[in-house]
């Protein structure tokens, strides 16, 4: 085996993998998959230079409009949430291990290496994605497995001629994708420290943002979005297209406490302006179509689904089981919501459905189909058991 295929971003944990596998683990070939799941653009062309410099055979695999389709439209459906996170990296990891493994199968390559540290999640991910893919390939992780330090990660990349534009002060480890933007390292991961402003990329700040609402209407089918102020749009053209509106009026910055799954709490910064708007949409369009206890049940199911995506279980069975259901749900969620976007908030103008449970006569105030009579019966036997228990606890108070 003298072929290894390097999961690669063009970061400096990845790049530094590129030596290491030459002289550390003794490959003679290095393969890098960078995979475009809607990072800059220039970040991918900035890693198929890198890779050039460093002499790798290169791949560069476009799978924006699958991500955005087959992922984040997903999480949409399930109302995709983690603890405040919408899952932006979490559910581009199994696809990212689906492209390598795609790479490698082609190429006859059954080693693999990435750039995830010991303490983040992604090593689960991208591991359980291509073992579960290719069960008997090799995977290699240097940076966990020689226990490595950023700073010997800088020196290790100068001594080996590594480009690189960290520097030890700037240290922020950024991962991007369409469904948001994480940024993370130094001392971002204090629960304490007030984010300086440079970290936000796709985002305003509020103090920045027009002074002029924007207001949008959503299509939706299927739970789907398919246009956007009447407008068609291809998945990955929606989510671009929303992240640059809704960023633009500064929505979408998250801020949270993290519980990795190490059991690591962690604070943790994202830019997430599209996905926080479309996430809102479809709620208030099922809110509209669901029955109030397909809503309830449906909120364990989404949080369930949550957690296995978060863990990249991707092809998890529960996970298509939990789907059943929420894909069932979602064949009703079909229609518009109107949307008003400004300073970092979003307000749902209004909402419209031909599956709408809601019926103007039966609601109103001046109906006359719904007799306020008929209700006393109702009213007068609810709680019952309630009340009985009440009277209970006073007569056997002592005994309790
Ligand atoms: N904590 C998040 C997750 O596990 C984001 C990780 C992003 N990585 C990064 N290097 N910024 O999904």
């Amino acid at each position: 085996m003298d072929k290894v295929l390097l999961v690669y971003s063009g970061g400096l944990d990845t790049s530094i993998c590129i030596p290491l596998m030459r002289q550390e683990y003794g490959y003679k070939k290095v393969i890098t998959v960078t995979v475009d799941v809607g990072q800059e653009p220039a970040d991918i062309q900035l890693a198929a230079e890198k890779a050039k410099i460093l002499g790798t055979e290169h791949y560069t695999v476009d799978a924006k409009e699958e991500f955005a389709q087959d992922f984040c439209f997903a999480a949409i459906r399930a109302n995709g949430d983690y603890q405040g996170y919408p899952m932006s990296t979490s559910i581009a990891r199994p696809l990212i291990a689906a492209k390598a493994v795609e790479v490698a199968k082609k190429l006859g390559v059954k080693a693999f290496a990435h750039g995830c540290t010991g303490k983040g999640n992604d090593q689960f991910r991208i591991e359980f994605g291509i073992r579960t893919l290719m069960p008997d390939s090799i995977i290699h992780a240097p940076v966990r497995e020689r226990n490595m330090t950023r700073t010997w990660e800088i020196e290790y990349a100068k001594k080996n001629n590594v480009p690189i534009q960290q520097s030890l002060e700037k240290i922020w480890s950024i991962d991007e994708n369409l469904w948001g933007r994480s940024i993370e390292g130094g001392r971002l991961e204090e629960p304490d420290f007030t984010p300086p402003e440079e970290i936000f990329q796709w985002t305003k700040s509020v103090d920045q943002t027009p002074n002029k609402a924007t207001e949008i209407t959503l299509q939706f089918a299927k739970g789907n979005p398919v246009s956007l102020n009447g407008e068609k749009l291809s998945p990955a053209k929606m989510v671009l297209k929303l992240n640059t509106i809704a960023g633009e009026n500064g929505i979408g910055r998250i801020d949270i406490m993290e519980d990795r799954m190490m059991g690591l709490k962690v604070r943790e910064n994202y830019e997430c302006p599209g996905a926080t708007v479309l996430l809102k949409a479809h709620k208030a369009l099922e809110n509209l179509v669901l029955t109030r206890d397909e809503i309830r049940f449906k909120q364990t199911v989404d949080q369930e689904w949550s957690k296995l995506a978060y863990e990249g279980l991707w092809w998890d069975p529960f996970k298509s089981n939990l789907e059943s259901f929420i894909n069932g749900t979602q064949t009703r969620v079909n229609g518009e919501v109107r949307l008003k976007l400004y300073k970092g908030q979003i307000s749902v103008l209004g909402r419209q459905s031909q599956w709408a449970l809601y019926s103007e006569d039966l609601a109103s105030f001046d109906s006359t189909t719904f007799d306020q009579r008929e209700s006393t019966g109702a009213v007068k036997n609810f709680g019952m058991q309630s009340r009985m228990f009440f009277h209970l606890k006073e007569k056997y108070q002592k005994e309790m």
